[in-house]
């Protein structure tokens, strides 16, 4: 099965496990632990920014970083495609009561315009905002990453306006290898950012959120109090080294890939790559309701021996990662191209009287 449903289900390498396997670690509640603290130390400077904290799950560090930038009753701003929005149960909402304001993204991207009407006036009646929240590269909208001209205008915009800015960078890395830009510049105008371990760097567990020092600091009382206070993490936080050191390079890789599978998707009639260029290692595809929905062509590429998700109604998501060679792209957009050319489902059998 050539498995393109994300990039989180690659699985660590010899070299990770061994990493894993010698991490020196300790009570990271009672003392610290040493390999989480070299982590953390690793990735705040690389994102530039004061202090960093390890956590279990991206959804942990956003809605910690909601928790935090907003006061209950607050609201904040976020694109209505997001995963903030979408895949964390509306955690702002039932952890921290907090009120999120969608706006409507084109292909993952809003334009500064969209926003400035948003801020609530000072009155009685309305909930005050408080934080802008981005996504950078964008999941739904495939892999798309956030112009960063438009991202300084927006967090401009936001801080005269007394706002404050997070960043959802589950995969900020795929962003800093596709723009080349450093993953410090893409964090540069937000307050604070998350980032995630494993998804296309390929480590099994964890997050990071950073931000200043204070912040941070309280980002420990309430790591605790959502339960995700963790002891010997090292064993965790090695694997996030490991994958930090030897596998942020190769995300060019992935997106070759992904830039591959497009051209071979553009060669199959009722398959058209949603949302223009494909810049990193996401690949979203629309399917012509004349061949079927998005359901049965998942079923029919599934029993062809490539596994992908559908994520609306004519949509579906490829994703290329670590575990996927050049071979299995080759094999992958043979096998699109074979489904494509099939019949949708059987037809339903006419029922005899
Ligand atoms: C953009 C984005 N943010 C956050 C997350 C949440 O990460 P986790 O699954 O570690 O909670 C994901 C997961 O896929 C994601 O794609």
């Amino acid at each position: 099965m050539i498995d393109l449903r994300s990039d989180t289900v690659t699985r660590p390498t010899d070299a990770m496990r061994r990493a894993i396997a010698t991490a020196e670690v300790h009570d990271a509640l009672i003392d610290i632990d040493p390999t989480v603290d070299r982590l953390e130390k690793m990735t705040a400077e690389i994102l530039d920014k004061e202090a960093a904290i390890f956590m279990p799950s991206g959804s942990m560090t956003n809605q910690i970083a909601i928790r935090l930038h907003c006061d209950r009753g607050t609201e904040f701003l976020c694109d209505d495609n997001s995963h903030v929005y979408n895949y964390e149960q509306a955690a702002f909402a039932q952890l921290s009561g907090v009120v999120a304001r969608t706006v409507a993204s084109r292909h993952g991207v809003i334009e500064p315009e969209q926003f400035r009407p948003l801020i609530r006036p000072q009155n009685l009646h309305f909930v005050r905002t408080r934080l802008v929240c981005l996504e950078n590269t964008h999941n739904r909208a495939g892999g798309r990453v956030f112009p960063q001209n438009k991202v300084v205008e927006i967090c401009d915009w936001a801080h005269q306006n007394g706002l404050v800015t997070h960043v959802d960078g589950a995969r900020l890395w795929n962003a800093a290898v596709a723009s080349g830009l450093s993953e410090a510049e893409l964090a540069r105008p937000f307050d604070s950012v998350s980032v995630c371990f494993s998804k296309g760097l390929g480590a099994p567990v964890g997050s990071i959120l950073a931000g200043p020092r204070d912040f941070i600091a309280e980002a420990h009382r309430t790591r605790k109090l959502f339960g995700g206070a963790m002891r010997q993490a090292g064993i965790l936080a090695a694997g996030a080294i490991h994958a930090l050191q030897f596998h942020r390079d190769r995300l060019a890789t992935d997106h070759e890939h992904a830039q591959r599978l497009g051209e071979l998707i553009c060669q199959c009639a009722p398959l058209s790559v949603i949302g223009g260029p494909i810049e990193t290692n996401i690949v979203a595809v629309a399917i012509d309701p004349d061949w079927g929905t998005a359901a049965a062509f998942v079923t029919a590429l599934k029993s062809a021996g490539l596994d992908c998700f559908a994520i609306g109604p004519q949509a579906i998501r490829l994703v290329t990662h670590f575990d996927i060679s050049a071979a299995q792209i080759e094999r992958a957009g043979e096998i699109l191209r074979d489904v494509a050319e099939s019949t949708a489902l059987p037809t339903p059998t006419a029922v005899s009287p």
